[in-house]
């Protein structure tokens, strides 16, 4: 209607500066080449949704290279990659944005004299093809139309009624991954899987689909949810819908529930702590995910320190320095989540921050220490005492070292 697209310009005006300047080369291309151009997906979403995002997709009635090439040209920055194969193209830019081109058209001459209504039936082809009809709308950037939506499938009407809605029965056979995307946008943003989508869920899930899947894909799905600040929520889903037992072909203790306790945990925290309850057998199950090296590394590191750390006997400072030293912030913070080490684990922290070491190993060996290991030894011990509020300021500090020195000689 005339006021919603009303609404829509006034959107498209709030956008960053960066944004319009894209929409207005975009439309001067298309214009020009008299080519119809539509911004699609996640970037319409989001803009209805009142969190506009920068990456734009656009989707062209015509020769999609074309299109790319002259936007490039009118750009006048960026880098722009033509993909032969998928009729696609992308301009990345300096600051890590990027603007994809998909074309209708993929040989200029394939229709040369195409009837409007076929053109038509393409761009609904294209919408047809995607997850979600929350996924599946367009925006016309021509002058002429600029702001209207296109919406064959009621993605508006989702939108406000926040529902998650598959656009037809077997987008989950014909990709699976969506079932992870699905639950991905529901927690997102705070939506439902509208009744049919998710008994296509169960229905695909029953069926076995998630044997099709890639462990790269399903990883990436799971790398993609942990960057999301629902990741518990998440989480909890796939738990309740049998995808990750499914996966892994056994029950896991996740421990969701308390990374949903702190909103401003790393992408890393949010993953220890998940697995913070499993063995070593449970942790090797998740290890066969395809995790970033570095996810794998801290996963490895803070279940080796969580069980060094379950053996002892007692959680002393010097035990708890001795383990710790060194970590990273991330397993630190896991450690402290875990409800056996919490308690121990935070008041050594507090120990450290209160930490106030003078001496170092210049000045150790300005006092007549050796060089070599004694150094280090004769500064643990001082850490430690300044730990275990033996010293407390930096005359006692010094009478402790020239003591210590002094016992050490012997
Ligand atoms: N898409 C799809 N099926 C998939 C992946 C993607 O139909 N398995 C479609 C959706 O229409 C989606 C578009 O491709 O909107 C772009 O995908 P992607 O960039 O992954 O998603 P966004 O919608 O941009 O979501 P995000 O905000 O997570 O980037």
């Amino acid at each position: 209607s005339l006021a919603m697209r009303q609404d829509i310009l006034n959107l498209l005006g709030n956008l960053p500066k960066k944004t319009r300047d894209l929409l207005k080369a975009g439309q001067k291309v298309a214009d020009t080449l008299g080519y119809s151009v539509f911004i699609i997906g996640g970037f319409v979403r989001d803009l209805l949704l009142l969190t506009p995002t920068q990456d734009l997709d656009f989707v062209v009635e015509g020769n999609g290279h074309a299109f790319a090439q002259a936007l490039f040209e009118e750009l006048g920055s960026g880098q722009l990659t033509l993909h032969e194969q998928f009729g696609t193209a992308r301009i990345e830019f300096p600051d890590e944005t990027h603007l994809d081109v998909a074309g209708t058209r993929w040989e200029y001459y394939e229709y040369p004299g195409a009837l409007p209504q076929v053109e038509e039936s393409r761009l609904r082809d294209d919408l047809f093809r995607r997850d979600f009809t929350i996924n599946a709308m367009a925006l016309a950037i021509n002058s002429e139309h600029y702001g209207e939506l296109v919406d064959f499938y009621g993605g508006l009407r989702d939108l406000k009624q926040g529902e998650i809605r598959f656009i037809h029965h077997l987008s989950f056979i014909e990709d699976p991954t969506r079932i992870l995307r699905a639950i991905r946008f529901a927690e997102r943003y705070g939506f439902q899987l509208s009744k049919e989508t998710l008994e296509g869920v169960e229905t695909a899930l029953k069926a076995g689909v998630l044997k099709k899947v890639s462990i790269e894909r399903f990883t990436q799905e799971i790398l993609l949810m942990l960057h999301e600040k629902h990741f518990p929520k998440m989480g909890e889903s796939l738990v309740e819908l049998g995808v990750f037992e499914e996966w892994f072909g056994e029950k896991l203790p996740w421990n969701f529930a308390r990374v949903a306790e702190n909103e401003n945990l790393t992408l890393e925290e949010r993953w220890l702590i998940s697995v913070s309850n499993f063995n070593f057998q449970e942790t090797e199950q998740v290890l066969g995910l395809k995790l970033t090296k570095e996810l794998r590394k801290e996963t490895l590191k803070f279940k080796e320190i969580q069980a060094i750390l379950y053996a002892q006997p007692s959680l002393s400072l010097a035990v708890l320095d001795q383990q710790l030293v060194g970590v990273s912030q991330e397993i630190r913070s896991a450690l402290k989540w875990d409800p056996v080490l919490n308690e121990a684990v935070s008041s050594y922290e507090e120990a450290v921050a209160q930490l106030k070491l003078g001496v170092n190993g210049k000045v150790l060996l300005q006092f007549g220490v050796p060089k070599g290991p004694e150094i280090g030894n004769v500064l643990k011990e001082v850490r430690l005492a300044w730990l275990e509020q033996r010293i407390h300021t930096s005359a006692e500090e010094k009478e402790f070292v020239l003591r210590l020195i002094e016992q050490r000689r012997k």
